[in-house]
């Protein structure tokens, strides 16, 4: 498997709770180089953009207001076989069923609140880089 990078957000519960760095050990200790990253406060219109795929969805709405509700921090990671080793380090996306030692089994508060995002599959991972960052915000 080559190279390849995926995108994450570190989400608004985390980033209150002061959990940035311990988001960012996990990524660094599973060998994912965090080669771009920033603290944003997502926009309305950002949130419903990146989401878009879910507007159908219960729900989005909350989804929407969650994500706008306090900073994030928006990085592309980088490894072999980043996609599916962040999903790994992430753990299921309902932290009840997360297994032990992910991020979102220590951390996540709940399903909608489960602290991080991070892309489904390598052609996705590329449209939310671009979604979010600039070529010049991201050094390997
Ligand atoms: P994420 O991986 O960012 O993708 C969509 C987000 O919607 C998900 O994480 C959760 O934050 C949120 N969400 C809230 N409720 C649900 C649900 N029932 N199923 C999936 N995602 C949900």
């Amino acid at each position: 498997m080559a190279v390849e990078r995926t995108f994450s957000i570190i989400k608004p519960d985390a980033t209150k709770r002061n959990l940035t760095g311990a988001v960012n050990q996990k990524i660094e200790a599973a060998g994912l180089r965090i080669i771009g990253q920033k603290r944003i406060k997502m926009s309305k219109a950002q949130a419903e953009g990146f989401y878009g795929v879910h507007k159908e969805r219960p729900f989005f709405g909350s989804l929407v207001s969650f994500m706008t509700s306090g900073p994030v921090v928006v990085q592309v990671l980088q490894g072999e076989n980043a996609v599916a080793k962040y999903r790994e380090v992430m753990g299921a996306t309902d932290p009840a069923k997360a297994d032990a030692g992910t991020i979102r089994k220590e951390f996540a508060e709940s399903i909608e609140a489960n602290s991080v995002h991070g892309s489904d599959s390598a052609e996705n991972a590329k449209i939310e880089i671009e979604f979010f960052f600039k070529p010049e915000e991201i050094v390997d």
